[in-house]
């Protein structure tokens, strides 16, 4: 009968150690018991960028990289991506099950009564100077909406937490959509409540001088079905920061803030206009083999490719690429689609790609989609924090609730200087 541990046998002392396997993991504070004298610390384990260590038990998103597959609370992607929309994804992820018609009728409309804006807020953003990213907007923006909700900090008190969370749910599209008419220079818009979620972003995004912005089904669909993609994906960098920020207990908005932050890089929501601006240079077709040629060489990364979780293929990217054909019948081909195109082509065939697991992610085609309808690099970062905002939350909720969670702490292997006496600095080395 096998026994679910672990032996370890340390060779520095020759004693041995049993340690109990659960779900596939041993406890990282079961090592601290293997020292090699009483004033030893204890063994830990050594991994930076969190490759091997499990952070936490949770219920809401299933990712198995080496497969291919993604799930929410059991649900395929595909299915959900296929049938459902955006506020039933949020209801599902948030509350674990789907809602029924009655209860997405009522979530919808609290989420579609908290759209508006507090008229500080739009003040505090015409602040910003006229080329203002709109990702630094929308990140000072969530943290100060912190200012305007002085009960958010009880966050262990439910119906207050709840009341933020649809609160922020409702909120990011607005501050998105403020954010790009900034970068334009053009007046903000003001949320229509008669229209569907992704309806009124693209409202408050497009809006001109018509009395009614006369929303597209096949691009309201698509971004619909762009946002049930981006919606949670477990544990990567900006939910990290999302539960790293939120162990230590501030509001939301904060925490949010911060987790928008760690999306803004190039390596994880910049990812797409990353992507947009490598087909830029790369210009047409004919060059793309010198480009995967200088990739190889080290000079550069194909951005849109490769993923620390997934190693076969990012099922949202399959997707994806359906939508893009929708959207393109609306909006006409994007002429970038052929270069991207040809570079998986190429890169599916070549060894360096192939044994590296480097295929492309859901940020490959994304930009693309999002280029050909009129929405600006700058702002893609920004439509990801809108979808992800939800998986957020989600998390933040179950981190809240978990009694084995305390304060975000990691261990270092110290290896500077040891004890030195200070040095005047009249007699240091000029
Ligand atoms: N282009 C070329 N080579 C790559 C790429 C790439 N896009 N990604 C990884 N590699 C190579 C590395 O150089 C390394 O090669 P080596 O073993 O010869 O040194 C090997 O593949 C492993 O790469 P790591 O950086 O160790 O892989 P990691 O899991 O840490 O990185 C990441 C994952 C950050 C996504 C990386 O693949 C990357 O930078 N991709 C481009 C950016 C991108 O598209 N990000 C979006 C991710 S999806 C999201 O956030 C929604």
């Amino acid at each position: 009968m096998p026994q679910n541990t672990l032996t370890i046998t340390d060779n520095r002392t020759g004693k041995n150690y049993e340690l109990p396997i659960e779900h596939g993991t041993i406890r990282a504070m079961d090592l601290r018991q293997i020292q090699v004298d009483d004033d030893d610390f204890g063994l830990m384990s050594y991994d930076p960028a969190f490759s091997n260590t499990a952070s936490t038990r949770s219920t809401i998103t299933f990712v198995d990289g080496d497969k291919g597959i993604l799930r929410y609370r059991g649900y395929p992607i595909e299915q959900l991506a296929e049938s459902s929309s955006f506020l039933e994804v949020a209801y599902l992820i948030l509350q674990g099950e789907l809602p029924s018609r009655t209860e997405l009728e009522a979530w919808s409309e609290e989420i579609i009564h908290h759209t508006f804006l507090h008229e500080n807020i739009k003040t505090l953003m015409e602040a910003f100077r006229y080329d203002a990213h709109p990702m630094g907007m929308f990140i000072s923006t969530v943290a100060a909406l912190s200012t305007f909700y002085p009960e958010a900090p009880d966050i262990f008190n439910l119906e207050s937490r709840t009341y933020q969370i649809k609160r922020l749910i409702a909120k990011v599209p607005t501050i998105a959509a403020f954010s790009f008419r900034h970068s334009r220079g053009l007046p903000y818009v003001y949320p229509d409540n008669d229209l569907s979620f992704t309806g009124n972003f693209l409202s408050m995004m497009f809006k001109m001088s018509e009395a009614r912005y006369k929303v597209s089904p096949a691009l309201e669909r698509a971004l619909d079905v762009l946002f049930i993609l981006h919606a949670d994906h477990e544990q990567n960098c900006s939910t990290n920061t999302m539960r790293s920020i939120g162990s230590s207990h501030p509001d939301p908005y904060s925490a949010l803030a911060g987790a928008a932050a760690a999306l803004y890089g190039p390596l994880h929501g910049g990812a797409n206009e990353a992507v947009l601006r490598m087909l830029g240079a790369i210009g047409s077709v004919k060059n793309v083999p010198g480009f995967i040629d200088r990739v190889k060489a080290g000079g550069n990364r194909l951005m849109g490719f490769g993923h620390r979780v997934y190693k076969n293929y990012d099922p949202r990217a399959r997707i994806i690429k359906q939508v893009a054909d929708e959207v393109f019948a609306v909006t006409g081909r994007n002429p970038l689609l052929d270069i991207a195109l040809e570079l998986e082509k190429i890169a599916l065939e070549d060894d360096y790609f192939v044994s590296r697991k480097l295929y492309p992610n859901v940020d490959f085609y994304s930009g693309i989609i999002y280029q050909a309808m009129a929405i600006p690099t700058t702002m893609f970062p920004v439509l990801f924090a809108i979808a992800r905002t939800v998986g957020w939350l989600a998390q933040w909720q179950e981190l809240l609730s978990d009694p084995e969670q305390r304060i975000a702490r990691p261990r270092q292997v110290y290896l500077g200087q040891g004890q030195r006496d200070y040095v005047s600095i009249d007699r240091r080395r000029s």
